[in-house]
């Protein structure tokens, strides 16, 4: 077999058979085909597209690529969470330990931030001590005796992917739904969950702007899921604004730490709830999404769900008082307020702006380099549909430069767009593909 005689087959708009797609990523992952010919096959991919067999033996040859975590010492269906990504998306951080404070045992696989969306690793690391850098045998130990684990991905665990990803990021190839699909499923077949709950976001925060997209790319990652013997479920969740009220790692962990206590925001409450009876569905713990969310419900007024993710952290390395007590989690030196420059209602706060106010601010990285700034980010006091008046607090900033802190304050206040309509806000469970 030739990569060159693959690259002249996809180019021409023809389906490749899973031999052959075997040898292309087997020999990408062992440095035997250059960057150059998989550049080629990507761009070819991304303009004739992969058919469903396709996408599914792509992904099987990427999360075969490395180790694959073996979870059967582990008893009990083991669930994982994925979401694509959004501003503000704290979600698994109040999600987990309340699943896992049910009794459904979550071993979850998780990311850094990524552009001008946030990533759990990040945000848990504002815990002092935290750490995702767990062996596989204490990942496993943590989740048999605590029933909740997360760990970061290690080189070991879908290779092909990290380096495939690479690539797509520099060659404008990351926008192609079989290629996303398989990049998040590789992973997460990888990290071995019997049992996987999707949360694809859409809207201007989020990778697929359009809904239409957010429910093939859905549909995709349900039918790998599926094709690989996971149960596995998609809820399409909208991120045409900021998940929540607080935006930055931190500031996250504080809200998330309210939600558990009964006290978050609707939105984000209602999303935990939905993703939580889905994962307590798939992990038999209930037998119908109302019975989940009244479980869930549960275990958050009696303080369990709370109480689960102080030994998380603390099963982790970190320091659990900040848990019980939010006010030592990173703080601020710089605060700094934006206000209406009208009165009127908001018809627009445009998403992956609040994001990239939030990366300026220190809250995600400018460069592969940067180090964060675990107490930066927003404060957002108004979103979407809200009345306001001229002179009215819109949001808070929160760093540690007074240059950026003004920059993003501009940013944020042109991202707020203030006019005479009251826009009536679209739900926020856009739909779910089981
Ligand atoms: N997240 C991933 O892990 N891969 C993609 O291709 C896109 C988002």
């Amino acid at each position: 077999m030739r990569m060159y005689d693959l690259i002249i087959k996809k180019r021409n708009g023809g389906i490749l058979a899973r031999e052959e797609i075997d040898y292309m990523i087997n020999g990408y992952t062992k440095g035997e085909i250059p960057d150059y010919q998989m550049s080629a096959m990507m761009m070819a991919i991304y303009f004739k597209g992969m058919n469903r067999e396709e996408t599914l033996d792509l992904t099987m040859a990427m999360a075969h690529s490395g180790e694959m975590l073996d979870l059967s010492t582990v008893k009990g269906i083991k669930t994982d969470k994925h979401s694509t990504g959004g501003v503000g998306d704290k979600t698994s951080l109040a999600l987990a330990p309340m699943v896992a404070a049910c009794g459904v045992k979550i071993a979850k696989m998780s990311g850094r931030g990524l552009g001008h969306t946030g990533g759990t690793i990040d945000k848990l690391e504002s815990f002092q001590g935290f750490t995702t850098g767990i062996t596989t045998e204490q990942f496993i130990r943590n989740v048999n005796e605590i029933g909740l684990a997360i760990m970061g991905q290690t080189k070991d665990l879908a290779p092909a992917d990290k380096k495939l990803y690479a690539l797509r990021d520099v060659t404008a190839t990351v926008d192609n739904m079989s290629l996303i699909a398989s990049s998040i499923m590789s992973k997460k077949l990888a990290a071995g969950a019997d049992a996987i709950v999707l949360d694809v976001k859409a809207g201007s925060g989020a990778f697929m702007k359009k809904q239409e997209d957010a429910f093939a790319l859905a549909e995709e990652m349900v039918c790998i899921g599926r094709g690989a013997g996971r149960n596995t479920i998609a809820v399409v969740s909208d991120m045409d604004q900021p998940l929540g009220f607080a935006v930055g790692n931190a500031l996250e962990v504080k809200e998330a730490i309210a939600t558990l206590k009964g006290e978050g925001p609707e939105d984000f409450t209602e999303l935990c709830l939905t993703l939580g009876s889905f994962m307590l569905l798939l992990g038999g713990a209930v037998q119908s999404e109302e019975e989940g969310q009244r479980m869930l419900r549960q275990v958050i007024s009696d303080g369990r769900a709370l109480d689960k993710l102080a030994q998380f952290v603390r099963a982790q390395g970190g320091n659990e008082k900040m848990v019980y007590q939010p006010e030592l989690l990173p703080k601020a030196e710089l605060s700094y307020p934006v206000y209406a420059s009208e009165d009127g209602y908001i018809e627009r706060l445009v998403c992956d702006e609040v994001g990239m106010c939030s990366l300026i601010l220190g809250g995600g990285r400018e460069t592969k380099e940067s180090v964060i700034d675990l107490s930066a980010g927003i404060v957002l006091n108004k979103k979407t549909g809200a009345y306001v008046q001229k002179g009215e607090v819109l949001a808070t900033l929160y760093g540690s430069c007074q240059d950026k802190i003004e920059a993003a304050g501009r940013r944020l206040a042109k991202a707020y767009q203030i006019g005479e309509q009251k826009k009536k806000k679209g739900p926020m469970i856009i739909g779910v593909v089981k």
